[in-house]
């Protein structure tokens, strides 16, 4: 069975080219992956598109390509909407026409985090900034365009591959630097690897639909830190601040977490949130 993967130089995709099969996966991105051979393809570009889909004609299609500058998509919404709501309906389209079922990653950014109790798939959306509107626009579209398909919208990602909240907040550890992180922003803190394994364990279910695709459980940034901190055994300076001293571009939700029952119900073995992190952590020692 083969698979295509967009966004194949993203940080997700990464570890979902790891977790499966890798002679299955064929890569396409804007630019190439590694020495990989890789099929460059703009998802904005419904020909160029189509044209990869006629050549690889996959069964599955993995779309892990996104504008995820979440303060840059207040700056160019266009991009934003063209990379992240018409890119992955050219993607469904062609999933149509040659017969491919989709697996399409959304965020939890969709939510305005104006409540107190995870997120679940049957909670309307409505974003605050233009990087969740414009992702809700594609999980629109990609519903609209296609049956059969797999909405897994996801949280707070970290993996090997990119610089993000784990790795930045290890860096400034290491460097002893003094921490201040909000203690008022909650979310579902998810490793790509386990993110890798919820697509692996859901795209032959049939069970098309929208999921919540996080590892178990919540937490503050200010918590999450502690944690980094604790499971990597480096002490250091962490404080807790409130979010509306960052003074970000973009409104972020303050509660975003989301509950996973319904995909843990076809997933076996999806980790807490914590036991994520220490799988990270684990996975970056072994590496040395
Ligand atoms: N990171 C998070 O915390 C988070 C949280 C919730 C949901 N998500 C969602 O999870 C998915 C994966 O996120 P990620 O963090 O792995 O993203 P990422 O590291 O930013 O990777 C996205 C990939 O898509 C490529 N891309 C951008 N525009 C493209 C285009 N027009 N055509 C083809 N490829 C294009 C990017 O190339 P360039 O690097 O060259 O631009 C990059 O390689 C995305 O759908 C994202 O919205 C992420």
């Amino acid at each position: 069975m083969r698979i295509l993967l967009f966004g194949a130089g993203g940080m997700l995709a990464h570890d979902i080219i790891k977790v499966f099969d890798r002679d299955q996966v064929v890569l396409s991105d804007l630019k190439p992956v590694g020495d990989k051979t890789t099929f460059l393809t703009d998802i904005t570009n419904p020909g160029e598109v189509r044209e990869l889909m006629h050549k690889v004609r996959p069964a599955l299609v993995i779309n892990a390509s996104a504008y995820t500058d979440v303060d840059g998509c207040e700056d160019d919404v266009d991009l934003a909407y063209t990379v992240n709501a018409k890119g992955p309906e050219n993607i469904a389209l062609a999933c149509k026409e040659y017969r491919a079922k989709m697996v399409h990653i959304s965020t939890d950014y969709i939510f305005d985090g104006e409540t107190t109790i995870p997120y679940n798939e049957t909670d309307l959306p409505s974003a605050s900034g233009m990087y969740g509107k414009s992702k809700l626009a594609g999980e629109i579209f990609v519903a609209q365009a296609l049956k059969e398909r797999y909405i897994l919208r996801t949280a707070l990602l970290y993996g090997a591959n990119r610089d993000n909240f784990v790795s930045k907040i290890m860096c400034r550890l290491k460097n002893k630097e003094k921490i201040t992180v909000p203690d008022d922003m909650y979310g579902s803190p998810t490793w790509t690897v386990e993110l890798a394994r919820m697509i692996k364990g859901i795209y032959r279910t049939h069970k098309f639909g929208t999921y919540h695709a996080v590892n178990t459980g919540y937490c503050s940034r200010f918590e999450w830190a502690l944690k980094i901190a604790e499971f990597s055994g480096i002490s250091g300076d962490i404080q807790p601040i409130k979010s509306e001293t960052l003074k970000t571009k973009a409104k972020r939700p303050l509660f975003s977490a989301m509950d996973n029952e319904k995909i843990r119900a076809l997933v076996p073995g999806i980790l807490s949130w914590e036991d994520g992190l220490k799988g990270f952590l684990n996975e970056q020692k072994e590496k040395k």
